[in-house]
């Protein structure tokens, strides 16, 4: 539509008149728009090793291309003013057969396209995903449209938020259990491919403490935009604090609470055959909810993990995630058996 408006065919013009391209006007602010921030999701405030070294190729490669843009458009308009048409000039003689220009104008961007493969190709090796045996390691598959993490070697499980000690280093092994996604969270690093059937490697030591939100980088389906996920970098004593709340059992209600009920409800819905809560539920197909509680965000890093939110989320998922194989029940539960679900789940921290 915007492209047909300021580019019109020929057949256009004989209907009715076109109306004037607005591109310059509206794209200013939009240009703008690039200068502001907050930008949780910007590969250019680096805080790992690897996204260091990422940014610095980009960096390098940059200013190598402002070099030759300024040695291009300053012969340009060098010969532009020196060769201009005058009154009474004739054409001016062309250049041919000049051997050393000729060896020069194929060497110069052979040794430019040096200058770029070099670090690009040291840091891709630098960054294949080996990290040194003590690292943590974090076992991520991707799924329509979530995130599952596993910490083999801590015995936890959990989804779309994924804690990590800061400083130390850590090795993510990543794969996919339907279609290729790609994780990506670009402070820390990435992006790798989620495979099925295959295991890809990332490999990076977390600079500082924080929150750094991610997104699944490779079209997946329906809901592919809504594929976010969190990465809780967390102080030592954070991330033991974290590492042991995983691995203590589902919570146990207090008697006649409105949480009790909400885990009757679950226990006799068809919730079990999706969902793990550890000593409640075995299903694998969803989400780990044991200590669903404790996290901050619901549905792939969509929403708050409120009440509201999460009755929202059990009565209709795909109404707020187009696809989401998370379906009505049959039959609809009733308000009060959702805000009994909604008090046990807020529970599991
Ligand atoms: Cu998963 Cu896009």
């Amino acid at each position: 539509m915007l492209l047909s408006r300021c580019f019109p065919d020929r057949h256009s013009r004989t209907l009715a008149p076109v109306p004037r391209c607005r591109w310059p006007l509206t794209s200013v602010p939009l240009l703008l728009l690039g200068c502001g921030g907050p930008f949780p999701q910007s590969t250019l405030h680096p805080r790992s090793d690897f996204a260091r070294a990422a940014d610095t190729v980009f960096t390098d490669i940059f200013w190598w291309a402002v070099l030759v843009f300024v040695v291009v458009e300053t012969a340009l308009v060098f010969a532009l003013v020196r060769f201009r048409h005058r009154e009474g000039r004739g054409a001016p003689r062309p250049t041919h057969g000049h051997t050393l220009l000729e060896i020069a104008w194929t060497l110069a961007p052979a040794v430019i396209l040096v200058f770029v493969a070099v670090p690009t190709v040291r840091t891709i090796f630098a960054t294949a995903g080996e990290a040194p045996p003590d690292a943590l390691k974090v076992q991520v598959t991707g799924h329509q449209w979530w995130w599952e993490y596993k910490y083999l070697d801590l015995g936890i499980t959990t989804a779309n938020e994924m804690h990590l000690p800061v400083g130390k280093p850590v090795q993510i092994a990543i794969t996919s259990a339907d279609v290729i996604h790609s994780f990506w969270v670009p402070r820390l690093g990435g992006k790798r491919d989620a495979i099925p059937g295959h295991v890809n490697y990332i490999a990076f030591r977390a600079d500082a403490a924080g929150n750094y939100s991610g997104q699944c980088a490779e079209f997946c389906g329906a809901s592919h935009a809504n594929m976010g996920l969190r990465v809780l970098v967390d102080s030592d004593g954070g991330f033991a604090a974290w590492v042991k709340a995983q691995q203590g059992l589902a919570v146990a209600p207090p008697k006649g609470s409105p949480a009790e009920q909400g885990k009757a409800i679950y226990s006799r819905s068809a919730c079990l055959g999706c969902h793990t809560i550890q000593g409640v539920s075995p299903g694998i197909i969803g989400p780990n909810l044991t200590h669903v509680g404790s996290r901050s965000t619901i549905a792939g890093g969509l929403f708050p993990n409120d009440s509201a939110h999460l009755a929202s989320w059990i009565a209709d998922a795909p109404a707020l995630k187009p696809g989401a194989i998370m379906t009505r029940m049959k039959p609809p539960l009733t308000d009060a058996d959702i805000a009994a679900l909604v008090a046990y789940l807020a529970s599991l921290k």
